[in-house]
Formats: C-alpha cells, structure tokens, sequence
C-alpha cells in the first residue's frame, strides 16, 4: 500500500503528490503482475448518477479480487434519487461502508459526501475531473515508454473533465501536456492555472485552437467524446465545430513516429476517433481500459491501508 494514503479522499488527480502517483503505479504494476495479492473484507459503495462500463466494472472486479464485496447503489432506486440530501445520504452511507465511488454531475456533491462521510471517498467521474482514469493513462503510458518526465501528450476535443485531469496528472508527472480544442471549449482557466503551478512551469503546458501544432512530434494523442454524459442535447451541434480535432490517420502522420493512441471510452467511431485509429497499430486502448482495474485496485488498497 501508499501508507500516506490510509483514509484520505481523491476528488481530483491533484489530491495525489508525484511521489504519491508514482508509487500508486508501482503499486498497480505489483498487483497486475500478481507480485503481491492483499486480502481484505471491506466494503465499496458505488453511488452512480451516470452510466458507467469501466469504471463500475473495474472497481467491481478489483474489490473481488481483494476478497471484498461492492453495493452497487443505483441511483434510481435510493432515496437520494427521490430528493434526501446527499449530506444526509453520506452520513448513512458512512455507517456501513469502508469506502464510496461517486460519480456524478457536480464537483461541490462530491465534496458535501466528502465533507459529511469519514470513509474514504474516490471520484468516480464528475464533470470537472476523472482522476482514477488517468491513473490508468498514466500507468499505460509508463508501460510503454518506460517512464512519464518528458514525455509529450496531446488531447484533442472536449476541455472538460478528462482533459483537465490530464493536465492536472500530467503536470504533476513533469510531462509536457498540449490541449487543442475549439474556441468556447477550451479547459477552465483555474485548472490550467493550477496545473502551472502544480509544474512551476518547468514542462510545457499549451492550450491551442490548431490541431496540426498540438500534435506535432507527440507521443501520446489521447481523445474522448466530444459530448459528455449531460449533454446529449449538444451532440449534433458538436461534430461540424470539432471535426478538425478528428483523430484520423492524416493527423496522426504528424505524430512521434512511435505515438500511442489512448481513448477513455466510451468511443464514438468515426465522430472523435476514426475506426482505422482505433483499431491501428497505434491504439493502446483496450490495455488502458484494463489498467483502470489495476490502478484502482492500487488505489482501494492504499485507501484502505490493506
Ligand atoms: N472511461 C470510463 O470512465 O468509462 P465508463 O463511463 O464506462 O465507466
Ligand atoms: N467526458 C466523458 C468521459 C466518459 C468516461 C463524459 O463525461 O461523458
């Protein structure tokens, strides 16, 4: 385990130190390769109030393997779907869990379950941040190019919740982290700002509108939706004004030679990422889907203190 850990909340990727993300993920790489295998009997609440694959599954089967058991607490049929406040919520739930995953709109609900229960409480997903998933990107990145310092990534999309845990992670890993997107979708400023503080500006961090010079010579090319849960609505509206951020393979030319391809998924093919990109060569996204499960099982047993 990360000792430094023992019963602390992750809200943002931020709430990790460097030393802590790295020893998270040497701790995860551990765990995959079956070096260590911790046994526990707790138990993970997952209060879901978006749908969910990976992230439900990955923290399912993780907590299994460590011989724990998972409530599944389907928002629709628990009484904070009906209206009980979620402080209220959270303070119940404390009483019978060792440790909650929320995923849910806002960042404050996060923070009043945080604020109201002792337990250990992980983001899950909100529409600011989605730590636990780029501790998987970061795993796999380090997998593949052996180390995180140095290494250049660039997102092309949505400026939102999985673009600013990149910049957050990827400025605490001393990676030089690019943003392309359109103009009105850029990523909020406050995290941009805190991610140059966070790096005291010793990688680069560049927040662009052009494609072509954000990709240029990069080794990581990372995408994700370019409508969120909740904004469905926006979808169709969307795809003229982010097409130029395809990742198709004539942008990916201008890449490092050796570049991976990472998607959080879900994906939508040929919207975001071209089929030919996401079933290439290139694409590391079926491993980065399986490290969400390694990575969080890192996180659960350091969590956990197990
Ligand atoms: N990437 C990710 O969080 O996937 P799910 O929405 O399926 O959990
Ligand atoms: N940005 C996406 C990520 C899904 C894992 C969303 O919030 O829907």
């Amino acid at each position: 385990m990360v000792k430094e850990l023992i019963g602390r909340d992750i809200l943002g990727i931020a709430d990790l130190t460097t030393s802590e993300i790295q020893q998270l993920l040497e701790l995860a790489i551990q765990l995959k390769t079956g070096k260590i295998k911790p046994q526990c009997n707790k138990v993970l609440g997952l209060l879901f109030y978006k749908a969910s694959t990976r992230t439900r599954v990955s923290f399912s089967v993780a907590m299994y393997q460590l011989g724990g058991q998972v409530i599944d607490l389907n928002v629709s049929q628990t009484q904070v779907g009906r209206g009980e406040p979620i402080s209220d919520t959270a303070r119940v739930l404390d009483r019978y869990l060792d440790i909650l995953a929320i995923r849910t709109f806002k960042q404050e609900d996060l923070e009043t379950v945080a604020k109201y229960a002792e337990i250990p409480i992980i983001n899950a997903l909100t529409d600011l941040e989605h730590p636990c998933q780029i501790l998987a990107d970061l795993l796999t990145i380090q997998e593949k190019f052996g180390s995180l310092s140095g290494i250049t990534l660039t997102y092309l999309g949505d400026g939102n919740n999985v673009a600013h845990s990149l910049i957050l992670g990827g400025a605490l890993m001393g990676m030089n982290v690019r943003i392309a997107t359109p103009k009105d979708y850029e990523p909020n400023p406050e995290i941009v700002n805190k991610a140059k503080q966070l790096n005291q500006n010793s990688t680069e961090i560049l927040i662009t509108d052009d494609p072509l010079t954000a990709i240029k010579d990069s080794q990581v090319v990372y995408t994700d939706v370019w409508a969120s849960m909740g904004q469905e609505d926006k979808a169709q509206n969307r795809i003229p004004i982010f097409q130029p951020y395809q990742v198709n393979q004539q942008l990916m030319n201008h890449a490092a030679k050796d570049a991976i391809v990472l998607h959080c998924l879900p994906a939508h093919r040929d919207e975001e990422i071209t089929d030919e990109v996401i079933e290439g060569k290139q694409s590391q996204v079926w491993n980065q889907a399986e490290n969400r499960m390694h990575a969080q099982k890192a996180l659960i047993v350091s969590l956990l203190g197990i």
